[in-house]
């Protein structure tokens, strides 16, 4: 069988890695994939914003399953590309990744369908914004402003009053300091508690959850410093109490499935719940359409049924019949980025110690932004450089295979969290 990935960064290393344990995939494709996917696939510098080009191109290279990994492709209608064209592909249509692509969409979808989520007001104006700060809608400051279109991890601002507030609304809606993404906003209250991301298979009729995951997103040690798309992750056997993770499912999940499917716009793919869990329970933060990135580097070397298996049965509709195994180890994934992530990124370093790392014990490197340049060097290409996950039969000890291994890698301006995974487990 022949796969195409769709993007470049460590959740494409990760996905076309776990597709070749496969005895059934032949060849991999990656658009655009990265230094290290090209040691397993054949990459194709394609713009990924061109929807009908990428299935022409699928279509042309004989593919047989497509799966996406980032969310711009899959909002502007990969999906519903190659379906036009009659190729199988894994990720919603259009009008589902709305659920990721529109804030206010997702918000007022909650709404309609008594989805636990932080209460909010949509605003197109500053002096509607001024009202609902000056109201006790949101139960006083701080206050969540969201920018409603996509941001790269960049539309969320946590602000502590009025003033802040009013500077990131003017910013956003009168500056358009985000573009159109700016254009309306969602004001949010400010939920407290632990974040955790409950991914699910989904093929429309049945859905299968994922191990769940917990990711860092902010660049400093202690949640502290800006949004980032993610600094690291962990995966482990007690994440998250069973119990917890089927009040999730029912009071979640498929009230969201069975929602989309009332509104005439089934999904097909990976539905991401970002979950806040709070005193009242756990609460939709966000939603994703598509695997997270680092979460992947930790969720798929859990899994013990072919990969390839479970996207067929996701694209084909007969997920039902597909029993999914995980192992009990525990996976860490610690992002090294580059110094100035996420505001700025420098290119061009050389990275070494590649190969020291991947001779520890359970470590797999997952590229990201990594490129060779002309002299055939590994060079940095991003923000996010490497994922450096490693496996191990406690969390305690795949924590430190991947810090031993994060250490073995060195490019200039190397930065990673210190603390991922040095937490006590949930709460139940
Ligand atoms: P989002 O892209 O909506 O998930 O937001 C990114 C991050 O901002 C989340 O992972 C949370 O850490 C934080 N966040 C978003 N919404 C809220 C909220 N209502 N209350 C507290 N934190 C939030
Ligand atoms: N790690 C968060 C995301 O993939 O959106």
């Amino acid at each position: 069988m022949k796969v195409l990935v769709l993007g470049g960064g460590g959740r494409e290393s990760a996905i076309v890695w776990k597709l070749l344990q496969s005895a059934r995939v032949e060849q991999v494709y990656c658009i655009p994939g990265n230094a290290g996917v090209t040691r397993m696939a054949t990459c194709l510098d394609l713009d990924l914003k061109k929807p009908d080009k990428l299935a022409a191109v699928a279509k042309d290279l004989g593919v047989h399953l497509t799966v996406c990994g980032p969310e711009q492709p899959l909002v502007m209608g990969v999906a519903d590309a190659f379906t036009r064209l009659g190729l199988r592909f894994v990720g919603p249509s259009r009008m589902a990744a709305a659920l990721e692509g529109s804030k206010v969409f997702a918000k007022e979808f909650m709404s309609r369908h008594h989805i636990p989520t932080a209460t909010f007001a949509v605003c197109e104006t500053v002096e509607e914004a001024k009202d609902i700060f000056d109201s006790n809608l949101l139960d006083g400051f701080p206050v969540v402003v969201k920018a409603d279109g996509l941001a790269a991890g960049k539309g969320v601002f946590i602000v502590s009053d009025r003033e802040q507030g009013l500077e990131v609304v003017h910013a956003l809606l009168v500056a358009r300091k985000l573009g159109e993404s700016g254009r309306r906003i969602v004001l949010e209250e400010c939920l407290t508690g632990v974040e955790a991301s409950f991914l699910v298979f989904t093929d429309g009729k049945t859905l299968a959850p994922l191990v769940p995951a917990r990711d860092y997103k902010r660049l400093g040690d202690g949640d502290t410093g800006p949004n980032t798309g993610g600094m690291g992750a962990y995966s482990s056997p007690d994440l998250l109490e069973p119990g917890l993770q089927r009040k999730i499912v029912r009071q979640i999940v498929q009230p969201t499935l069975m929602g989309l499917q009332a509104e005439g716009i089934p999904f097909k793919g990976i539905l991401y719940v970002g979950l806040m869990l709070t005193d009242q329970g756990p609460k939709v933060l966000e939603y994703n359409v598509r695997l997270g990135d680092p979460e992947t580097q930790v969720i798929l070397p859990r899994l013990k049924t072919s990969f390839v298996d479970v996207l067929s049965a996701i694209a084909d509709g007969t997920l039902e019949t597909l029993e999914l195994k995980w192992s009990d180890e525990s996976a860490v994934c610690v992002v090294l980025a580059t110094a100035g992530y996420p505001e700025t990124v420098t290119t061009g370093s050389v990275i070494s110690g590649i190969e020291q790392a991947e001779l520890q014990p359970g470590v797999l490197l997952f590229h990201a932004g990594t490129k060779r340049d002309e002299a055939g060097r590994l060079v940095t290409n991003g923000g996010r450089v490497l994922g450096v996950t490693a496996l191990g039969d406690t969390l305690a000890q795949a924590r430190q295979r991947a810090y031993a291994a994060a250490a073995a890698v060195t490019f200039q301006g190397k930065y990673y969290r210190t603390d991922i995974a040095a937490v006590s487990p949930l709460p139940r």
